[in-house]
């Protein structure tokens, strides 16, 4: 057995021979499997201990096993354990393509890579070169030559090292864990099944799909006004406005600064009437102070952690001296969630939930200690085992996420009618089903602008589609240039927020002069415009697990030359997008025509990216609007492309936009089609699911060929004809 590891790693080559020399001979434990699906297998180590594994915060349910594996099931893993280490690999074929491993500071192939799956507190990623993030998804997603794929999971929390080479190793400091393994007939199919394993993304509010504007922070809330002007003076679009720490009185969570925020809820009512919503940050660490209510009520509960000898254990976080809530208890996850009852009164919209690594700016590696202790008994579904008590080793990387699940529990629980956002910066495999992410402290430069969109599209390679980077870089001082070709991609994250430090310069868009202001709005238009298509791909990864952001191999699973292409990206299956520093990128088969969507020229602009439309698909637009708010499908444009045989496929989901009716029909699916007879191209829309009422009135047809756009209106329900 070999053991790779990562040369930037410090320590990974000397400790990976050191694994090596010692690893064969010992305790090389034998698989034994199952099948628990037709296309998924399970397999555990000899010593499997269930006590020390379960329940698995991964998987959705408990798998049932079917029988065994056929014989010619392909992907098999191999346990073994070395000097306190649990390993599984499973062997890789030189011509396998391997991706995700969730949050990594990686280009998107992710061979020869290593990352230590511990969530930490990373600012600008500089701590171990980056080699441990906020987010731990023990997962890899295979693709080989012929398009077919397999993903491996490793259902295990504890601390661990994931090095993708010739072998695909999970090396934990835990027990030994049990791995499954997903066979599909192409990676949409294994994110699919990935998907039913783990849980989906929840279809989110169709306002946290507008762009938002944050700073670290935005006080006093008169700044805050003067934002929401701006932004609503200057005519550029946009949805939510954030609210960072120093909104807190003494960085107290559940409070608010009498000065800076004398009257929070005047505050979400002044967004509110500027059609915005506000989105208030709430940190896991509490601060010790008697008198303080969230301090006292978590007292008197008994719900904070312990360290190994049993006291409650004090860190140092925003408000100084700190206890920590032990989510792994019941009554604390319920403490939390009722916490959201006062805080949501104020008219929150949506809650950020950050430093939930948990971050301890005093603690072992930014961290809280690992020989630390939870007291277990929650059930993470209401008929599954509870946890069991144990150390923070094997809770750590699921603190994030478990503090998600009682937030977003609690903001249900205040706003029944209303669909939660959350926004967490810890999470851990199948997070998605509580929470959209962001990448954490990244930096005002070139070289993180780039790398955002390897590391958004593993993201979404691991099962998180709501996801994205601070646009314009967190850390530092964006020149005008980097802000505005940051912007011109940022419309197409799917999560789009721009977020600075503290101690950085103002950082938004007018800030930069006129060709950076008109850059950000036409960027801004983009995504507006492209909302009915936008929020029918977050319905189709809400249902499919597949993302919304693609890496642009997608297109074609067959062409091996794809598979490394970071540089360009699918927003959704039917758009391209081109930045323009993306220097002679792969480009797929076929026309892949060049969308104007705001009258802008991508191909003279110089930060817009190019945004190529698939030949076959229709992409439905709506009007230039400023907030979601004002959605609507009346004057909608459908945007064609024919394909080689004259024919072109869209899809258009639609609903309230928020709350849960659509779960009772009240959603309409509309399947567009155009084909060609002769010398006409016939367009028609045909409504095929729910009962929302569909109000389209005029559609406008805009037919991209080769020789520039035909336009054509017509009536929703007609056919629309057209003469390429
Ligand atoms: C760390 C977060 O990553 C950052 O986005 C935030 O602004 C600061 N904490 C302050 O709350």
């Amino acid at each position: 057995m070999k053991i790779k590891t990562d040369s930037r790693l410090p320590g990974a080559h000397w400790k990976g021979i050191f694994l090596l020399l010692c690893m064969v001979p010992l305790g090389a434990a034998a698989e034994r499997a199952a099948l628990i699906q037709d296309n998924v297998a399970i397999f555990y180590p000899d010593d499997f201990d269930a006590e020390a594994n379960l329940p698995s915060f991964a998987l959705l349910e408990e798998p049932e096993e079917m029988g065994a594996l056929p014989d010619d099931w392909q992907t098999h893993v191999e346990f073994s354990s070395a000097f306190g280490q649990s390993l599984a690999q499973v062997k890789v074929d030189s011509s396998t393509n391997l991706y995700g491993g969730g949050e990594a500071l990686s280009r998107l192939l992710r061979k020869g890579g290593s990352q230590i799956l511990w969530n930490t507190d990373n600012y600008g990623y500089g701590r171990d070169d980056g080699a441990k993030l906020y987010q731990s998804h023990p997962w890899v997603l295979a693709v080989r030559p012929d398009g077919s794929a397999y993903g491996v999971l490793a259902d295990n929390t504890w601390k661990q090292t994931l090095s993708m080479s010739d072998d695909i190793t999970f090396s934990s400091e835990g027990p030994a864990f049990r791995v499954l393994v997903i066979e599909g007939e192409t990676p949409q199919e294994v994110l699919a099944t990935l998907g039913d394993l783990t849980g989906k993304m929840p279809l989110p509010p169709r306002w946290s799909l507008g762009f938002q504007q944050s700073r670290y922070s935005y006080v006093p809330e008169s700044r805050a006004k003067e934002i929401v002007d701006t932004y609503r003076n200057k005519k550029l679009p946009i949805d939510v406005l954030w609210f960072d720490i120093d909104y807190m009185d003494d960085f107290k969570v559940f409070t608010f600064d009498s000065e800076m925020y004398p009257d929070p809820k005047g505050m979400n009512a002044y967004l509110h009437q500027n059609k915005m919503k506000g989105i208030w940050m709430i940190d896991p660490g509490v601060g010790i102070d008697e008198g303080y209510s969230v301090y006292d009520s978590g007292t008197e509960l008994d719900v904070w952690m312990k360290d190994a000898k049993g006291e409650v254990y004090e860190g140092e976080v925003w408000p100084g001296p700190t206890v920590f809530p032990d989510y792994t208890q019941q009554k604390t996850a319920e403490w939390w969630s009722e916490l959201y009852q006062d805080f949501m009164a104020q008219d929150i919209d949506g809650v950020w939930n950050d430093m939930n690594e948990p971050a301890d700016f005093t603690g072992p590696d930014g961290s809280v200690p690992e020989d630390n202790v939870h007291a277990g008994g929650l059930r993470l579904t209401p008929n599954g085992k509870p946890l069991p008590a144990d150390s923070h080793l094997r809770y750590h990387n699921v603190y994030g996420m478990l503090m998600v699940k009682a937030s977003r529990q609690g903001i249900s629980d205040a706003n029944p009618n209303k669909r939660p956002f959350v926004l967490t910066r810890a999470n851990y495999i199948g997070g998605q089903r509580y929470a959209a992410t962001w990448t954490g402290d990244n930096n005002s430069t070139w070289e993180h602008l780039r790398l955002s969109v390897p590391m958004s599209l593993n993201l979404g390679l691991s099962g998180q589609p709501f996801n994205g980077p601070d646009i314009g870089g967190f850390i530092g001082n964006a020149s005008p240039e980097l802000f505005g070709h940051w912007m011109a991609i940022g419309a197409f994250y799917p999560f789009a927020r721009a977020h600075s430090a503290i101690e950085s310069d103002d950082q938004e868009p007018w800030v930069f002069g006129r060709e950076v202001e008109r850059a950000s709005r036409i960027a801004l238009e983009r995504r507006y415009r492209l909302m009915p298509y936008l929020y029918t791909q977050f319905y189709q990864a809400s249902k499919t697990g597949v993302p919304v952001m693609q890496p642009t191999f997608f297109t074609d699973i067959t062409d091996t030359s794809l598979r490394g292409e970071d540089r360009t990206f699918l927003f959704g299956p039917d758009l391209l997008v081109v930045p323009k520093w993306a220097d002679k990128p792969s480009m797929p088969e076929g026309s892949w025509r060049v969308l104007s969507l705001v009258g802008e020229n991508s191909l003279r602009d110089e930060f817009q990216p190019d945004l190529r439309i698939r030949d076959g698909a229709i992409v439905p637009a709506g009007k230039i609007i400023q907030s979601t708010d004002d959605y609507s499908l009346n004057e909608l444009t459908l945007f064609v492309s024919l394909d080689a045989d004259g024919n072109a496929q869209g899809q258009l989901y639609h609903d309230a936009g928020e709350g849960y009716g659509y779960q009772n029909g009240e959603y309409a699916l509309i399947e567009f089609t155009a084909s060609t007879s002769g010398d006409t191209v016939e367009i028609s829309a045909d409504k095929t699911e729910g009962n929302y009422p569909v109000e389209i009135g005029q559609l406008q047809i805009k037919l991209v060929t080769d020789d520039g756009v035909k336009i054509a209106t017509g009536s929703y329900g007609e056919v629309i004809k057209i003469q390429p």
